[in-house]
């Protein structure tokens, strides 16, 4: 086989390859699991797939693997479609404060991907629960998006590509760029022409 054939999209062979499925869970926190529940459950309609408390021994003690530092906190899961889970930790009522989404580190926002029925169906929910949000509005090329905060502040975004109909979204594919189009932003970060050789090495010329 041609060496170019061993090569995956970062350039790297084969035998080394890494494989990502998407987000197994992404990890919020709350400290009202209740509200949380009804609103994802109840106006996105997103289902509940398992509430539980964790385990004592992982809050305070040695055994804390960067969990909350909190014993026996809640952490509920709910389906978010593609074998994808989005979770959320219950942190004892003003225990910590309030995130600040601009920080460093932190999470801007989360986006699901939704089909244009769907957006539309999740906008009437919002406004029948009397959630204000934004949009829809087009945020890359033919993807189009609504925002709006879940009751713990969170930002959320629901985005969809009508283009593509009631069919499963292809999100990687709608935004993916040539080299030429990739290198014209990478070329303000550096002059390394070995390093921007290197990181477009997957994408088509
Ligand atoms: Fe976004």
């Amino acid at each position: 086989m041609a060496d170019a054939q061993l090569k995956d999209r970062t350039g790297n062979k084969a035998e080394s390859k890494v494989r990502f499925y998407g987000v197994h869970h992404l990890a919020l926190n709350t400290d009202d699991m209740k509200m949380t529940a009804d609103f994802y459950v109840n106006v996105l309609g997103m289902p509940l797939v398992h509430a539980m408390k964790v385990p004592p021994g992982l809050g305070t003690g040695p055994g804390n693997r960067g969990n909350p530092p909190f014993e026996e906190v809640r952490h509920y899961f709910f389906d978010m479609g593609r074998d994808g889970l989005l979770a959320f930790f219950e942190m004892p009522k003003g225990a910590k404060p309030r995130g600040d989404r601009n920080a460093i580190g932190a999470m801007q926002h989360v986006s699901f991907a939704v089909s244009p029925a769907s957006q539309k169906r999740i906008c009437a929910r919002l406004e029948a629960a009397k959630v204000p949000y934004d949009g829809p509005m087009e945020i890359l090329p033919g993807i189009f998006s609504i925002y709006l905060f879940d009751p713990n502040d969170i930002r959320l975004e629901f985005s969809c590509q009508p283009s593509n109909g009631e069919g499963e979204p292809e999100i990687v594919p709608q935004v993916t760029q040539t080299k030429d189009e990739a290198l014209r932003e990478l070329k303000t970060l550096t002059g390394d022409k070995a390093w921007l050789d290197g990181v477009t090495a997957g994408l088509r010329d």
